[in-house]
């Protein structure tokens, strides 16, 4: 992923965990609609990206995919320019081997993997002006060579077209062995899901056989921080906030929400929101926009936070262009208070440190005392800086 792309990790909204296999250009035109009017857009959600499910079963007599003609009627590059007009960007799915996901799982008819039509697929999708695409291995056979081949091929293929459109893989969905978390996918994706599927959930505890809460997931993303930096991150799935739960999970309190958004800013994840932006309440949509997390998200340095001790109650730093970032994430099920210093968390000597909490805003000074109340599931984030 060392091509100019992403040099921050990619913000965004994508269809699947809202809609699933249930879209149309209605819906997506009116998705585009409410990122502007929300303030998504000038928050930094750029990428609308659609989802598996969007092309017609059967390709065109010529190989081409096309889309389902029942429900995108307009083709999509009538649909990209709404989206680009809109000043937003357009992303798409596609899947190595020869289904998509749906395909395999059965929920959506027909064949249309791109193996065998690569270069013509990225072709197409270049032709209609997209700039992202989210390449989803779902064939349950093929070892870790055939994967990394499959995902060159599509990486040279959208090279060759000229256009820049940022590359989204996931390797682990019906793989066993979960490359996506075992195997280093940095030179070869700008990103890179490393986890099974998210699901509006604390915890499922279903490591390597389903979905994953958002508790299970941070357990695993935490581990593989060297592998992140400009270019290249870590993806620990799409957003949840703002999703209900489905199969009797109850979905996220605002405590787990926050935990949401601020442990994937300190991960330098991908941020890109699964809700139905166009009914989302008002709490759901201050989260999402919140200013001062979303910074710690984009960080131009863009290193990946880490664990630096705790297993109940974890302390977490993330080193910044300007200071550092300090999240104290309550895993356990209690209140919790935290006490850490600006030492521990690398912070040079100063005469003071200015402090901001950045759920609130509210900031204070600090000569080197870090401390914080932190409810269940909750995580306090805290940007500090030296001062001059
Ligand atoms: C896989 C992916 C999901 C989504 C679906 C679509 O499960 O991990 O994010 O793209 O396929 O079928």
């Amino acid at each position: 992923g060392r091509d100019g792309l992403a040099a921050t990790p990619p913000m965004g909204w994508n269809s699947w965990n809202a809609f699933g296999c249930d879209i149309d250009e209605a819906k997506i035109r009116g998705v585009a609609d409410a990122l502007v009017a929300s303030g998504m857009r000038d928050a930094g959600y750029r990428y609308l990206v659609v989802d598996d499910c969007w092309f017609d079963p059967r390709r065109g007599p010529d190989g081409q995919l096309r889309a389902a003609p029942d429900r995108f009627p307009g083709g999509i590059p009538a649909l990209v320019r709404y989206v680009h007009e809109r000043g937003l960007r357009f992303g798409i799915y596609l899947s190595p081997a020869t289904r998509t996901c749906a395909q395999y799982a059965g929920d959506y008819p027909g064949a249309t993997g791109s193996r065998g039509h690569e270069v013509q697929d990225a072709g197409t999708i270049a032709a209609w002006g997209a700039d992202y695409l989210k390449y989803d291995w779902c064939s349950p056979s093929g070892d870790l060579g055939d994967l990394v081949a499959g995902f060159r091929l599509m990486r040279d293929a959208l090279r060759a077209t000229g256009r820049p459109i940022v590359y989204s893989i996931n390797a682990n969905s019906h793989q066993d062995a979960n490359p996506g978390e075992t195997h280093d996918w940095s030179g070869l994706a700008n990103l890179s899901r490393t986890t099974q599927d998210i699901t509006a959930a604390w915890h499922t505890g279903l490591r390597g056989a389903g979905c994953l809460g958002i508790s299970d997931i941070i357990e695993v993303n935490a581990a593989l921080a060297a592998r992140a930096g400009p270019g290249h991150w870590n993806d620990p799935d799409m957003l949840e906030i703002g999703v209900p739960g489905t199969e009797g999970l109850p979905g996220l309190t605002p405590a787990e929400a926050r935990t949401h958004l601020g442990m994937w800013a300190m991960m330098a994840a991908p941020l890109i929101a699964g809700n139905d932006v166009r009914s989302m309440d008002a709490a759901t949509r201050d989260l999402l926009t919140n200013r001062d997390v979303i910074a710690v998200d984009q960080d131009r340095l863009g290193r990946q936070g880490r664990r630096i001790r705790g297993t109940d109650v974890q302390v977490w730093v993330r080193p910044l262009v300007e200071g550092v970032a300090v999240a104290v994430y309550n895993r356990g099920d209690a209140t919790a208070d935290m006490a850490a210093t600006t030492a521990e968390v690398g912070l040079p000597p100063a005469r003071g440190y200015l402090v901001r909490d950045a759920w609130s805003g509210r900031q204070w000074t600090s000569t080197g005392a870090l401390t914080a109340a932190v409810g269940a599931h909750d995580t306090a984030l805290l940007v500090v800086r030296p001062l001059p």
